[in-house]
């Protein structure tokens, strides 16, 4: 399976903060925002991913990550010249994608919880075996922010919608999906919404319609968080940094994930951190694989 790391957009809710810098690069507690997201693509197994950006910030991307080599992975970039919406990943990812299904996850979600990581290696197992597709619900108190997914008295998803003004129930749709190969063909048939973009709801209406839809939800356990607005940018820092301290355990630290996955080995996690030595995420990685 591949993926696509969607990092681009304009960062306009949290201007002036992002005037100057890519949203997905800010700090989240001890580490960059895209390494959260990151972490979560490889502790799914996922080894091939395209970064999307826009022409401005796409350097510095490649400057922060690089070739993903030193954590076992490959990452590929792609410019997208303007934001035209989620599904427009798939446009601009047709050969990277190749033959081969495929994840989006987007750069400004962050996701902590038990046993993630095994669920959504089954999801790509499934995804991989099957031709469905699977995104995640989440129950959240202002689901109007998001696409919602409707449930019929049974439980069964009937549809999701975009941003409703009147949601349909507070299960909002997280920025990690995963489809089939055929995603790409959905995504050309798919016509800009009203705000002008290629939303992925309607690419996620298409496979529902087409009873190709499955629809997982994360429970309460579990943390979905938004990075959206200056506040909850600085709570999700506070959570990552409250657990850390609690745990002396880090959360998306590429080169441990890296290492624990067996992508790496323990004398190139410990050349990655002697590079980042004094660092605290530097000094982690010492004092517990050193
Ligand atoms: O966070 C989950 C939500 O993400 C979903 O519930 C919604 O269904 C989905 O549409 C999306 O909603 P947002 O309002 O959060 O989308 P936003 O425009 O903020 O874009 C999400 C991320 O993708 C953001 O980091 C910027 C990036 N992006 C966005 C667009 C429109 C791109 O890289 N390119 C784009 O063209």
């Amino acid at each position: 399976m591949k993926s696509i790391l969607l990092a681009g957009g304009t960062g306009s809710r949290l201007f002036p903060v992002t005037l100057g810098v890519s949203k997905q690069l800010l700090p989240v507690y001890d580490k960059p925002m895209v390494y959260y997201p990151l972490s979560v693509l490889m502790l799914a197994g996922i080894r091939e991913i395209l970064l999307i950006s826009t022409p401005e910030d796409i350097k510095q991307y490649e400057r922060l990550l690089g070739d993903g080599s030193q954590w076992g992975i490959t990452i590929l970039y792609k410019i997208q010249p303007e934001p035209k919406g989620l599904a427009e990943a798939f446009l601009l990812g047709e050969e990277f994608i190749g033959q081969d299904s495929v994840c989006l996850i987007l750069g400004d979600n962050i996701f902590y919880g038990l046993d993630f990581s095994s669920q959504l290696e089954a999801v790509v197992e499934r995804t991989h075996m099957g031709a469905q597709a699977t995104i995640f619900g989440y129950s959240v108190k202002d689901p109007q922010r998001y696409g919602v997914i409707e449930f019929d008295e049974t439980g069964k998803a009937i549809s999701i919608s975009e941003k409703p003004e009147t949601p349909k129930s507070d299960q909002a749709v997280v920025g990690l999906y995963f489809y089939p190969n055929e995603v790409v063909a959905i995504a050309k048939t798919i016509q800009p919404s009203a705000r002008g973009e290629l939303e992925i709801s309607s690419v996620n209406q298409h496979f529902l319609k087409e009873g190709k839809l499955q629809v997982e939800t994360l429970d309460r356990g579990f943390a979905w968080l938004d990075t959206g607005t200056h506040e909850s940018l600085l709570e999700a820092g506070q959570f990552i940094e409250t657990i850390e301290k609690r745990q002396g355990l880090k959360i998306g630290c590429l080169e441990e994930v890296a290492y624990e996955k067996g992508y790496i080995t323990k004398v190139q996690l410990l050349e990655n951190a002697q590079s980042l030595q004094g660092s605290s995420y530097g000094d982690y990685l010492i004092a517990r694989y050193g």
